[in-house]
């Protein structure tokens, strides 16, 4: 399937189930790699992503089971994934810090650039370095090598989600003890470390930052990703703008707080309970300004989908994107449905205009792929958006729960 036909305007009404996060998922599975003992995965998403992380770990020599739940062994590495499932996804940088501290050498090809700005791995590399890694960069490829890494201090130059992923995963297996000033928070990362904790990894989480005690073997383990908060405030938006009323379950409410928070500030009508969220769609919503920052900040991985919202704000909203800069093409997009959004560096400015009218449109990432698909459940007539195989990257069946609550939508 390469593009959809959403016709617009249907008021969907219902429930929808939340899938596994694909964020912490990617970590997880990796993570497969610390250990010659089978870890057992619940709950995993099945979208683009989760399949490319699955032939990486194949390609590796891991022997996966893919069933209702997802089994990895790996007792040994037998060769070199293909090169095109490193450009597929970033998050293969994710095999570095286990592949190094559990077999001595890593080879990770430079991961493709993508359409929300550059994505370097500088940090990654840095802190491997620190921890005693031979890094060899090759004009395509990075080889990391380590006869045994040992703990260190690090502090990253500015936080990072995966950067902090691949320390405490290398660091589980390093000699000695290691401390990262500045880790990333987000719910993904402490689930990643839940799940480490139950192979026998000594981690702890204190004020100042995240402490972890190499060991000398972890053991297997099972256990269930922890629900997507990024899909769950991606319905929350479809729900405000599109529906009657829609009510969100299998999600964890404490990990959205901010943005709860910013949701509340439009006006929107919505109640929450410990693992379900029912919201009430509206006409009317104040205008809004969202900063992304990093957990417990608003999520950059959700400004797309809010624009939708504030397009039909009282006023003007704006947008200031600080964890990808050029994270904005959406807008122009958008603006070819109808919306008046103004981007000047890191910043947009959304007017508030009455409606969208349907269009042909292009995704050109994830996020993005889901802010056109709610402009397109509520514009006027029909809207086609083209390379739509970006949102099967990260939303498992999509498609499948809009229809399930009323969505007309077609493949093209
Ligand atoms: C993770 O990406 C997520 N991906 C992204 O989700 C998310 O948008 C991002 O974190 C921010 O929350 C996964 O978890 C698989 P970072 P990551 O390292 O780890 C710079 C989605 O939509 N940086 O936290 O790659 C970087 O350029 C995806 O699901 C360096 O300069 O992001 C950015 O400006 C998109 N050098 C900032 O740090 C490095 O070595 C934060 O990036 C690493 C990062």
């Amino acid at each position: 399937m390469n593009s959809v036909l959403i016709e617009g305007g249907t008021k969907l009404k219902g429930k929808v189930k939340i899938s596994g996060a694909k964020n912490a998922a990617l970590p997880e599975l990796a993570a497969g790699l610390l250990t010659s003992h089978k870890v057992t995965l619940l709950e995993v998403p099945r979208v683009k992503d989760v399949e490319t992380m699955l032939e990486l770990l194949m390609e590796l020599g891991a022997e996966i089971y893919v069933g209702e739940k997802i089994e990895i062994r790996t007792e040994k590495i037998i060769g070199t994934p293909r090169e095109e499932l490193f450009k597929a996804m970033r998050a293969s940088v994710l095999i570095l810090g286990p592949m190094l501290s559990r077999f001595g050498r890593a080879e990770i090809l430079w991961p493709g650039g993508c359409s929300i700005g550059k994505r370097p791995i500088n940090f990654h590399l840095m802190a491997m370095k620190k921890m005693g890694a031979e890094i060899i960069e090759e004009t395509n490829k990075v080889v990391a090598k380590a006869r045994r890494l040992h703990g260190t201090r690090i502090r990253f130059p500015r936080i990072t989600v995966t950067g902090t992923e691949n320390v405490i995963m290398a660091a589980s297996l390093a000699r000695g003890e290691t401390f990262i000033e500045n880790p990333a928070m987000e719910p993904e990362v402490i689930d990643l470390s839940n799940m480490l904790k139950k192979m026998g990894a000594k981690i702890e989480w204190q004020k100042e930052g995240v402490y972890i005690e190499g060991v000398e073997e972890l053991c297997g383990t099972v256990h269930s990703v922890i629900p997507d908060r990024i899909e769950a405030g991606t319905f929350l938006v479809v729900g405000a703008v599109a529906s009657d009323s829609l009510e969100i379950v299998n999600c964890n409410p404490s990990h959205m707080e901010a943005v709860l928070e910013k949701l509340g500030e439009t006006g929107v009508e919505f109640s929450i309970k410990s693992s379900s969220i029912m919201i009430k769609g509206s006409k009317k919503f104040q205008p809004l300004r969202i900063e992304t920052k990093e957990y417990p900040g608003f999520p950059t991985d959700m400004q797309a989908q809010f624009m939708v919202l504030m397009n039909f704000a009282d006023g003007e909203s704006e947008v200031i994107e600080n964890i990808f800069p050029e994270r904005f093409n959406h807008a122009r997009e958008l603006n070819k449905m109808g919306a008046e959004i103004e981007i000047y560096r890191g910043k947009a400015i959304i007017k508030g205009v009455r409606k969208l009218k349907g269009n042909t449109v292009l995704a050109t990432d994830l996020r993005a792929s889901a802010s056109l698909v709610i402009a397109g459940l509520v514009a006027e007539g029909e809207t086609e958006i083209k390379d739509i195989f970006h949102l099967m990257r990260g939303y498992e069946n999509f498609f499948g729960k809009l229809r399930s609550i009323g969505a007309s939508i077609k493949e093209g």
